[in-house]
């Protein structure tokens, strides 16, 4: 558990729940929470980079402009640089992996993690 007040965007708090370390982080004024270990070979996913997602728009043209998003994020494993959305925890280049997610609730100034 962890205080309302300690969370700025995107800056994890760790917390420990039955053993397990989780990153917990504030983001568009919601809270994720998920387990600091990325489901690729271990590593501690949540220790990484958040960086904006890689986006492509086609015009009408048909001509592409490939940019960087300030809407959608990604954390960037430290180990070998799989992303994962960090709304969803779902690998960007892979699907089928995902980071295990928890709940949050809040209580009075609590955020709390059901692990
Ligand atoms: S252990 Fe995370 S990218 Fe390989």
């Amino acid at each position: 558990m962890a205080k309302v007040g300690e969370f700025t965007e995107l800056s994890p708090v760790y917390v420990t729940a039955r053993g397990t370390r989780i990153g917990v982080y504030l983001f568009k004024g919601r809270y994720f929470a998920y387990r600091n270990s990325c489901p690729h070979q271990g590593g501690p996913a949540m220790e990484g980079e958040f960086v904006g997602n890689s986006e492509v728009e086609v015009r009408e043209d048909g001509s592409r402009r490939e940019y960087t998003s300030t809407e959608r994020y990604n954390i960037s494993c430290p180990w070998h640089g799989i992303e994962y959305d960090i709304e969803t925890g779902v690998c960007r280049a892979d699907r089928r992996m995902r980071l295990k997610s928890y709940k949050i609730f809040i209580e009075g100034d609590e955020v709390k993690v059901r692990a």
